[in-house]
Protein backbone atom coordinates (compact mmCIF):
# COMPACT_ATOMS: atom_id res chain seq x y z
CA UNK A 1 0.00 0.00 0.00
CA UNK A 2 1.24 3.28 -0.59
CA UNK A 3 0.12 6.15 1.87
CA UNK A 4 -1.25 9.31 1.01
CA UNK A 5 1.71 11.28 2.28
CA UNK A 6 3.66 9.53 -0.06
CA UNK A 7 1.27 10.16 -3.33
CA UNK A 8 1.85 13.68 -2.63
CA UNK A 9 5.48 13.53 -2.39
CA UNK A 10 5.38 11.37 -5.23
CA UNK A 11 2.92 13.72 -6.68
CA UNK A 12 5.14 16.70 -6.20
CA UNK A 13 8.47 15.33 -7.57
CA UNK A 14 7.29 14.29 -10.61
CA UNK A 15 4.80 17.45 -11.31
CA UNK A 16 2.08 15.42 -11.68
CA UNK A 17 -1.79 17.00 -10.24
CA UNK A 18 -4.33 14.03 -10.48
CA UNK A 19 -3.39 11.35 -7.85
CA UNK A 20 -4.34 8.23 -10.14
CA UNK A 21 -1.83 9.45 -12.67
CA UNK A 22 0.56 9.08 -9.52
CA UNK A 23 -0.67 5.84 -8.99
CA UNK A 24 0.02 4.78 -12.56
CA UNK A 25 3.31 5.90 -12.33
CA UNK A 26 3.91 3.88 -9.67
CA UNK A 27 2.74 0.55 -11.22
CA UNK A 28 4.85 1.90 -14.35
CA UNK A 29 7.66 2.21 -12.38
CA UNK A 30 7.66 -0.53 -10.34
CA UNK A 31 7.42 -3.06 -13.44
CA UNK A 32 10.05 -0.94 -14.88
CA UNK A 33 12.76 -2.42 -11.95
CA UNK A 34 12.66 -5.56 -14.34
CA UNK A 35 11.74 -4.95 -17.84
CA UNK A 36 11.18 -7.52 -20.07
CA UNK A 37 13.61 -7.97 -23.03
CA UNK A 38 12.12 -7.00 -26.08
CA UNK A 39 8.50 -6.02 -24.01
CA UNK A 40 8.17 -9.63 -24.22
CA UNK A 41 4.35 -10.67 -22.37
CA UNK A 42 3.66 -7.32 -22.18
CA UNK A 43 0.32 -6.05 -22.62
CA UNK A 44 0.70 -2.52 -24.34
CA UNK A 45 -2.92 -1.31 -24.94
CA UNK A 46 -6.11 -2.56 -26.58
CA UNK A 47 -7.65 -3.80 -29.79
CA UNK A 48 -11.02 -4.79 -30.90
CA UNK A 49 -9.25 -5.66 -34.31
CA UNK A 50 -7.77 -8.99 -33.56
CA UNK A 51 -6.38 -11.51 -30.80
CA UNK A 52 -3.34 -14.57 -30.52
CA UNK A 53 -5.42 -15.35 -27.46
CA UNK A 54 -6.70 -19.35 -28.82
CA UNK A 55 -5.05 -19.53 -31.92
CA UNK A 56 -6.17 -15.93 -34.13
CA UNK A 57 -8.96 -14.64 -34.77
CA UNK A 58 -9.28 -11.25 -36.76
CA UNK A 59 -12.48 -9.79 -35.73
CA UNK A 60 -13.47 -12.57 -33.92
CA UNK A 61 -13.50 -14.56 -36.81
CA UNK A 62 -10.83 -17.60 -37.01
CA UNK A 63 -8.58 -17.94 -39.02
CA UNK A 64 -8.95 -21.06 -40.28
CA UNK A 65 -12.27 -20.03 -41.28
CA UNK A 66 -11.18 -16.85 -43.18
CA UNK A 67 -8.37 -18.64 -45.03
CA UNK A 68 -11.36 -21.49 -45.75
CA UNK A 69 -13.85 -20.18 -46.68
CA UNK A 70 -13.84 -15.95 -47.49
CA UNK A 71 -11.39 -13.95 -50.09
CA UNK A 72 -8.42 -11.33 -49.18
CA UNK A 73 -11.11 -8.41 -50.33
CA UNK A 74 -13.56 -9.55 -47.48
CA UNK A 75 -10.67 -9.56 -44.96
CA UNK A 76 -9.39 -6.31 -45.63
CA UNK A 77 -12.96 -4.92 -45.49
CA UNK A 78 -13.72 -7.05 -41.99
CA UNK A 79 -10.40 -5.59 -40.87
CA UNK A 80 -10.86 -1.76 -41.72
CA UNK A 81 -14.97 -2.13 -41.69
CA UNK A 82 -15.13 -4.31 -38.04
CA UNK A 83 -17.72 -6.61 -40.06
CA UNK A 84 -17.97 -9.07 -43.00
CA UNK A 85 -19.58 -7.38 -45.93
CA UNK A 86 -22.31 -7.94 -47.54
CA UNK A 87 -22.73 -8.93 -52.36
CA UNK A 88 -23.39 -5.41 -52.57
CA UNK A 89 -20.80 -3.64 -50.11
CA UNK A 90 -18.39 -6.24 -51.28
CA UNK A 91 -19.05 -5.36 -54.97
CA UNK A 92 -18.51 -1.26 -53.76
CA UNK A 93 -15.28 -2.18 -52.20
CA UNK A 94 -13.88 -4.17 -55.00
CA UNK A 95 -14.49 -1.17 -57.38
CA UNK A 96 -13.21 1.85 -55.25
CA UNK A 97 -10.10 -0.72 -54.58
CA UNK A 98 -9.83 -0.97 -58.64
CA UNK A 99 -10.13 3.03 -59.17
CA UNK A 100 -7.48 3.11 -56.58
CA UNK A 101 -5.24 1.43 -57.79
CA UNK A 102 -3.62 4.17 -59.95
CA UNK A 103 -0.36 5.64 -59.64
CA UNK A 104 0.80 8.90 -60.26
CA UNK A 105 3.15 8.91 -62.96
CA UNK A 106 5.98 10.38 -61.50
CA UNK A 107 6.10 7.73 -58.47
CA UNK A 108 6.38 5.27 -61.92
CA UNK A 109 9.84 7.39 -63.14
CA UNK A 110 10.65 6.88 -59.18
CA UNK A 111 10.62 3.17 -59.06
CA UNK A 112 12.46 3.17 -63.01
CA UNK A 113 15.08 5.50 -62.06
CA UNK A 114 15.79 4.35 -58.21
CA UNK A 115 19.65 1.87 -58.81
CA UNK A 116 19.04 -1.40 -59.62
CA UNK A 117 20.37 -2.78 -56.78
CA UNK A 118 17.71 -1.43 -54.25
CA UNK A 119 15.98 -4.20 -53.43
CA UNK A 120 12.31 -4.47 -53.81
CA UNK A 121 11.51 -4.16 -49.71
CA UNK A 122 13.60 -0.81 -50.32
CA UNK A 123 12.27 0.24 -53.02
CA UNK A 124 8.30 -0.12 -51.40
CA UNK A 125 9.04 1.70 -48.76
CA UNK A 126 10.16 4.97 -50.56
CA UNK A 127 7.62 4.74 -52.84
CA UNK A 128 5.11 4.67 -50.13
CA UNK A 129 6.21 7.23 -48.51
CA UNK A 130 6.81 9.22 -51.74
CA UNK A 131 2.80 8.70 -52.54
CA UNK A 132 1.79 10.80 -49.53
CA UNK A 133 3.06 13.79 -51.60
CA UNK A 134 0.16 12.95 -54.22
CA UNK A 135 -2.33 12.11 -51.81
CA UNK A 136 -5.28 14.30 -51.87
CA UNK A 137 -5.48 14.96 -48.13
CA UNK A 138 -1.53 14.41 -46.91
CA UNK A 139 -2.14 15.60 -43.59
CA UNK A 140 -5.38 14.80 -42.79
CA UNK A 141 -5.77 12.46 -39.96
CA UNK A 142 -9.51 12.10 -39.24
CA UNK A 143 -11.92 8.93 -39.39
CA UNK A 144 -13.14 9.58 -42.92
CA UNK A 145 -9.26 10.80 -44.24
CA UNK A 146 -7.74 7.95 -43.36
CA UNK A 147 -9.95 5.35 -44.32
CA UNK A 148 -9.44 7.11 -47.91
CA UNK A 149 -5.66 6.77 -47.61
CA UNK A 150 -6.12 3.44 -46.33
CA UNK A 151 -8.10 1.76 -49.54
CA UNK A 152 -6.43 4.03 -52.08
CA UNK A 153 -3.30 2.43 -50.19
CA UNK A 154 -4.31 -0.88 -50.62
CA UNK A 155 -4.91 -0.57 -54.14
CA UNK A 156 -1.49 1.31 -54.83
CA UNK A 157 0.79 -1.23 -53.43
CA UNK A 158 0.58 -3.84 -55.66
CA UNK A 159 0.78 -1.72 -58.87
CA UNK A 160 4.24 -0.21 -57.13
CA UNK A 161 5.30 -3.71 -56.81
CA UNK A 162 4.36 -5.34 -59.99
CA UNK A 163 5.63 -1.57 -61.17
CA UNK A 164 9.30 -2.08 -59.54
CA UNK A 165 9.39 -5.82 -60.76
CA UNK A 166 8.63 -4.67 -64.38
CA UNK A 167 10.45 -1.81 -64.70
CA UNK A 168 13.63 -3.38 -63.52
CA UNK A 169 13.62 -6.05 -66.09
CA UNK A 170 12.68 -3.98 -68.92
CA UNK A 171 9.11 -5.50 -69.10
CA UNK A 172 6.20 -3.51 -70.12
CA UNK A 173 3.88 -2.37 -66.88
CA UNK A 174 0.43 -4.25 -66.82
CA UNK A 175 -2.30 -2.18 -66.29
CA UNK A 176 -4.93 -2.94 -63.57
CA UNK A 177 -7.66 -5.54 -64.53
CA UNK A 178 -11.48 -4.42 -62.10
CA UNK A 179 -12.94 -7.75 -63.41
CA UNK A 180 -9.74 -9.90 -61.39
CA UNK A 181 -10.38 -10.43 -57.68
CA UNK A 182 -7.42 -8.92 -55.59
CA UNK A 183 -5.04 -11.89 -55.73
CA UNK A 184 -6.13 -12.74 -59.42
CA UNK A 185 -5.30 -9.16 -60.13
CA UNK A 186 -1.47 -8.98 -58.60
CA UNK A 187 -0.98 -12.14 -60.35
CA UNK A 188 -1.19 -10.35 -63.46
CA UNK A 189 0.32 -7.40 -62.58
CA UNK A 190 3.04 -9.50 -61.70
CA UNK A 191 3.53 -11.37 -64.51
CA UNK A 192 1.49 -10.42 -67.41
CA UNK A 193 -0.57 -13.71 -67.86
CA UNK A 194 -4.00 -14.42 -66.88
CA UNK A 195 -4.17 -16.45 -63.50
CA UNK A 196 -5.03 -20.05 -62.84
CA UNK A 197 -8.06 -20.13 -60.44
CA UNK A 198 -5.38 -22.71 -58.45
CA UNK A 199 -2.87 -19.75 -58.54
CA UNK A 200 -4.97 -17.05 -57.59
CA UNK A 201 -6.47 -18.68 -54.71
CA UNK A 202 -3.64 -19.79 -53.06
CA UNK A 203 -2.17 -16.35 -53.27
CA UNK A 204 -5.15 -15.03 -51.69
CA UNK A 205 -5.06 -17.33 -48.67
CA UNK A 206 -1.38 -16.12 -48.35
CA UNK A 207 -2.52 -12.53 -48.04
CA UNK A 208 -5.34 -13.85 -45.37
CA UNK A 209 -3.05 -15.46 -43.41
CA UNK A 210 -0.89 -12.27 -43.34
CA UNK A 211 -3.35 -9.20 -43.07
CA UNK A 212 -3.31 -9.30 -39.30
CA UNK A 213 -1.61 -10.43 -36.07
CA UNK A 214 -2.65 -8.43 -32.60
CA UNK A 215 -0.01 -5.85 -31.67
CA UNK A 216 3.20 -7.28 -33.63
CA UNK A 217 6.03 -5.42 -34.00
CA UNK A 218 5.50 -3.73 -37.03
CA UNK A 219 1.74 -3.23 -36.57
CA UNK A 220 3.01 -1.57 -32.71
CA UNK A 221 5.22 0.66 -34.82
CA UNK A 222 2.34 1.99 -37.34
CA UNK A 223 0.04 2.79 -34.10
CA UNK A 224 3.05 4.43 -32.54
CA UNK A 225 3.72 6.90 -35.30
CA UNK A 226 -0.43 7.17 -35.63
CA UNK A 227 -0.01 8.24 -31.60
CA UNK A 228 2.24 11.06 -32.49
CA UNK A 229 -0.91 12.46 -34.48
CA UNK A 230 0.74 11.57 -37.48
CA UNK A 231 -0.79 10.80 -40.69
CA UNK A 232 -1.60 7.47 -42.55
CA UNK A 233 1.37 7.41 -44.84
CA UNK A 234 3.89 7.83 -42.77
CA UNK A 235 2.64 5.18 -39.87
CA UNK A 236 2.49 2.81 -42.93
CA UNK A 237 6.10 3.68 -44.08
CA UNK A 238 7.34 3.27 -41.13
CA UNK A 239 5.94 -0.59 -40.52
CA UNK A 240 7.18 -1.29 -43.82
CA UNK A 241 10.64 -0.50 -42.46
CA UNK A 242 10.04 -2.32 -39.49
CA UNK A 243 8.50 -5.47 -41.54
CA UNK A 244 11.62 -5.73 -43.52
CA UNK A 245 13.95 -6.92 -40.70
CA UNK A 246 14.65 -10.87 -40.70
CA UNK A 247 13.32 -11.41 -37.26
CA UNK A 248 9.92 -10.06 -38.78
CA UNK A 249 8.51 -10.30 -42.13
CA UNK A 250 12.23 -10.07 -43.92
CA UNK A 251 12.73 -13.74 -42.49
CA UNK A 252 10.26 -15.53 -45.41
CA UNK A 253 13.04 -14.38 -47.71
CA UNK A 254 15.46 -16.19 -46.37
CA UNK A 255 13.44 -19.54 -45.88
CA UNK A 256 14.67 -20.81 -49.29
CA UNK A 257 17.84 -20.66 -48.35
CA UNK A 258 17.52 -23.17 -45.32
CA UNK A 259 15.16 -25.56 -47.59
CA UNK A 260 17.79 -25.06 -50.28
CA UNK A 261 20.85 -25.86 -48.43
CA UNK A 262 19.11 -28.87 -47.40
CA UNK A 263 19.04 -31.42 -50.03
CA UNK A 264 17.21 -34.21 -49.31
CA UNK A 265 15.27 -35.10 -46.02
CA UNK A 266 18.23 -37.46 -44.69
CA UNK A 267 20.24 -34.56 -44.31
CA UNK A 268 18.19 -32.39 -42.46
CA UNK A 269 18.65 -33.90 -38.80
CA UNK A 270 22.36 -33.05 -39.35
CA UNK A 271 21.75 -29.61 -40.69
CA UNK A 272 19.20 -28.77 -37.71
CA UNK A 273 21.87 -30.26 -35.41
CA UNK A 274 25.04 -28.16 -37.14
CA UNK A 275 22.44 -24.54 -37.10
CA UNK A 276 21.69 -25.34 -33.14
CA UNK A 277 25.15 -25.97 -32.00
CA UNK A 278 26.44 -22.83 -34.14
CA UNK A 279 23.59 -20.93 -32.40
CA UNK A 280 21.92 -20.07 -36.08
CA UNK A 281 18.28 -19.52 -36.06
CA UNK A 282 16.60 -20.93 -38.75
CA UNK A 283 14.36 -18.49 -40.69
CA UNK A 284 10.62 -19.64 -40.71
CA UNK A 285 10.90 -21.10 -36.87
CA UNK A 286 10.28 -19.73 -33.81
CA UNK A 287 7.41 -16.99 -32.46
CA UNK A 288 7.21 -14.61 -30.12
CA UNK A 289 3.77 -15.36 -29.08
CA UNK A 290 3.39 -19.05 -30.29
CA UNK A 291 5.84 -20.49 -27.97
CA UNK A 292 3.53 -23.44 -26.22
CA UNK A 293 1.05 -23.77 -29.08
CA UNK A 294 1.77 -23.76 -32.77
CA UNK A 295 1.30 -20.48 -35.26
CA UNK A 296 -2.42 -21.65 -36.66
CA UNK A 297 -1.62 -19.88 -40.03
CA UNK A 298 1.59 -22.54 -40.06
CA UNK A 299 -0.65 -25.34 -39.90
CA UNK A 300 -3.24 -24.13 -42.51
CA UNK A 301 -0.60 -23.17 -45.28
CA UNK A 302 1.34 -26.77 -44.51
CA UNK A 303 -2.07 -28.25 -46.25
CA UNK A 304 -2.39 -25.56 -48.71
CA UNK A 305 0.99 -26.33 -49.51
CA UNK A 306 0.95 -30.22 -49.97
CA UNK A 307 -2.67 -29.72 -51.98
CA UNK A 308 -0.87 -27.39 -54.29
CA UNK A 309 2.73 -29.47 -54.93
CA UNK A 310 2.13 -31.22 -58.46
CA UNK A 311 5.91 -31.70 -59.72
CA UNK A 312 8.48 -34.09 -58.28
CA UNK A 313 10.69 -30.71 -56.91
CA UNK A 314 7.80 -29.63 -54.87
CA UNK A 315 6.83 -32.65 -53.79
CA UNK A 316 10.73 -33.41 -52.59
CA UNK A 317 10.68 -29.57 -50.84
CA UNK A 318 7.78 -30.89 -48.82
CA UNK A 319 9.53 -33.81 -47.66
CA UNK A 320 12.54 -32.10 -47.08
CA UNK A 321 10.63 -29.36 -44.93
CA UNK A 322 8.78 -32.12 -43.11
CA UNK A 323 11.98 -33.21 -42.40
CA UNK A 324 13.46 -29.81 -41.19
CA UNK A 325 10.58 -29.53 -39.02
CA UNK A 326 10.64 -32.51 -36.89
CA UNK A 327 14.26 -31.60 -36.13
CA UNK A 328 13.52 -28.71 -35.49
CA UNK A 329 11.54 -30.06 -33.14
CA UNK A 330 13.17 -32.94 -31.91
CA UNK A 331 16.47 -31.09 -30.83
CA UNK A 332 15.03 -27.44 -30.34
CA UNK A 333 11.31 -27.89 -29.36
CA UNK A 334 10.70 -25.17 -31.44
CA UNK A 335 7.82 -24.80 -34.64
CA UNK A 336 7.61 -23.40 -37.36
CA UNK A 337 5.66 -19.84 -37.85
CA UNK A 338 4.01 -18.36 -40.77
CA UNK A 339 6.39 -17.88 -43.16
CA UNK A 340 7.87 -21.62 -43.11
CA UNK A 341 5.31 -22.81 -45.24
CA UNK A 342 4.42 -19.52 -47.39
CA UNK A 343 8.01 -19.39 -48.78
CA UNK A 344 7.06 -22.63 -50.54
CA UNK A 345 3.80 -21.51 -51.27
CA UNK A 346 5.10 -18.60 -53.11
CA UNK A 347 8.26 -20.37 -54.61
CA UNK A 348 5.08 -23.20 -56.18
CA UNK A 349 3.57 -19.96 -57.52
CA UNK A 350 6.53 -18.44 -59.22
CA UNK A 351 7.96 -15.49 -57.17
CA UNK A 352 11.13 -14.59 -56.48
CA UNK A 353 12.63 -14.75 -53.38
CA UNK A 354 13.09 -10.87 -52.75
CA UNK A 355 9.06 -10.61 -53.47
CA UNK A 356 8.32 -12.40 -50.89
CA UNK A 357 8.45 -9.99 -48.23
CA UNK A 358 6.61 -7.09 -50.35
CA UNK A 359 3.56 -9.37 -50.99
CA UNK A 360 3.68 -9.97 -47.24
CA UNK A 361 3.47 -5.89 -47.19
CA UNK A 362 0.14 -6.14 -49.39
CA UNK A 363 -1.79 -8.22 -46.90
CA UNK A 364 -0.11 -5.94 -43.83
CA UNK A 365 -1.72 -2.68 -45.20
CA UNK A 366 -5.12 -3.88 -44.01
CA UNK A 367 -3.80 -4.59 -40.57
CA UNK A 368 -1.55 -1.52 -40.01
CA UNK A 369 -4.35 0.36 -41.51
CA UNK A 370 -7.04 -1.20 -39.14
CA UNK A 371 -5.05 -0.65 -36.25
CA UNK A 372 -3.97 3.12 -36.95
CA UNK A 373 -7.69 4.04 -37.83
CA UNK A 374 -7.90 2.48 -34.28
CA UNK A 375 -5.30 4.53 -32.45
CA UNK A 376 -6.37 7.48 -34.09
CA UNK A 377 -10.17 7.16 -33.00
CA UNK A 378 -9.31 6.98 -29.08
CA UNK A 379 -5.70 8.14 -29.26
CA UNK A 380 -3.30 8.72 -26.43
CA UNK A 381 0.46 9.77 -27.40
CA UNK A 382 2.27 5.95 -26.72
CA UNK A 383 5.83 7.63 -24.72
CA UNK A 384 7.23 4.61 -22.58
CA UNK A 385 10.20 5.25 -20.05
CA UNK A 386 13.18 3.22 -19.88
CA UNK A 387 15.28 1.72 -17.29
CA UNK A 388 18.12 3.99 -16.87
CA UNK A 389 21.79 1.97 -16.96
CA UNK A 390 23.92 4.62 -17.68
CA UNK A 391 26.58 6.36 -15.14
CA UNK A 392 25.22 8.88 -12.32
CA UNK A 393 24.70 12.19 -12.57
CA UNK A 394 28.44 13.96 -12.86
CA UNK A 395 29.70 16.99 -12.83
CA UNK A 396 30.44 18.37 -16.68
CA UNK A 397 33.94 19.13 -17.71
CA UNK A 398 34.42 21.87 -20.30
CA UNK A 399 36.50 20.85 -23.57
CA UNK A 400 39.08 23.11 -22.86
CA UNK A 401 39.49 21.22 -19.49
CA UNK A 402 39.44 17.69 -20.91
N1 LIG B 1 16.17 -21.00 -34.88
C1 LIG B 1 16.99 -21.49 -33.90
N2 LIG B 1 16.86 -21.18 -32.62
C2 LIG B 1 15.88 -20.29 -32.31
C3 LIG B 1 15.02 -19.75 -33.26
C4 LIG B 1 15.19 -20.14 -34.59
N3 LIG B 1 14.41 -19.67 -35.55
N4 LIG B 1 14.13 -18.95 -32.66
C5 LIG B 1 14.43 -18.97 -31.36
N5 LIG B 1 15.49 -19.77 -31.15
C6 LIG B 1 16.11 -20.09 -29.88
C7 LIG B 1 16.90 -18.94 -29.30
O1 LIG B 1 18.21 -18.91 -29.81
C8 LIG B 1 16.82 -19.23 -27.84
O2 LIG B 1 17.71 -20.28 -27.58
P1 LIG B 1 18.50 -20.38 -26.17
O3 LIG B 1 17.43 -20.41 -25.11
O4 LIG B 1 19.29 -21.63 -26.29
O5 LIG B 1 19.33 -19.13 -26.12
C9 LIG B 1 15.41 -19.80 -27.68
O6 LIG B 1 15.07 -20.35 -28.96
C10 LIG B 1 14.39 -18.77 -27.28
O7 LIG B 1 14.42 -17.72 -28.20
P2 LIG B 1 13.97 -16.24 -27.88
O8 LIG B 1 15.13 -15.33 -28.20
O9 LIG B 1 13.39 -16.12 -26.54
O10 LIG B 1 12.84 -16.03 -28.91
P3 LIG B 1 12.17 -14.64 -29.27
O11 LIG B 1 10.78 -14.65 -28.78
O12 LIG B 1 12.99 -13.49 -28.86
O13 LIG B 1 12.26 -14.71 -30.84
C11 LIG B 1 11.80 -14.81 -33.08
C12 LIG B 1 11.20 -14.84 -31.69
C13 LIG B 1 10.67 -14.90 -34.10
C14 LIG B 1 12.55 -13.49 -33.28
C15 LIG B 1 12.77 -16.00 -33.24
O14 LIG B 1 12.09 -17.21 -33.05
C16 LIG B 1 13.51 -15.98 -34.56
O15 LIG B 1 14.55 -15.33 -34.68
N6 LIG B 1 12.98 -16.74 -35.58
C17 LIG B 1 13.60 -16.72 -36.88
C18 LIG B 1 13.10 -15.53 -37.68
C19 LIG B 1 11.64 -15.71 -38.09
O16 LIG B 1 11.24 -16.74 -38.60
N7 LIG B 1 10.85 -14.63 -37.91
C20 LIG B 1 9.45 -14.61 -38.34
C21 LIG B 1 8.52 -14.56 -37.17
S1 LIG B 1 6.81 -14.90 -37.61
C22 LIG B 1 6.42 -13.79 -38.86
C23 LIG B 1 6.28 -12.40 -38.34
O17 LIG B 1 5.21 -12.04 -37.83
O18 LIG B 1 7.23 -11.63 -38.44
Amino acid sequence: MIADVEVATLARAWGIAKPTHVLANVATTIAMKKPAAGLDGLIVGETAISTLDHGLHLRGFAIEDLVRQATYSEVAYLLLHGELPTHEQLADFRAILAEAAEVPPAILQLLEELPLHVAPMDALRTAISALAHFDEQPNETDDTASLGKAIRLLGQVPVLIAARQRLTRGLELIDSDPELSFAGNLLSLLTGRVPTARDERALDQSLICYADLEFNTSTFTARIVASTGSDLHSAVTAAVGALKGPLHGGANEDVLDVLLAVDSPARADKFVRDAIAKKRRLAGFGHRVYRDRPDPRAVVLKDICRELATTDEQHRLEEIAAAIEAAMWLHKQLRPNVDWPIARLYRMLGFDAELFTPLFVIARVAGWSAHVLEQQRDNRLIAPRANYTGPPPRTFVPLRER
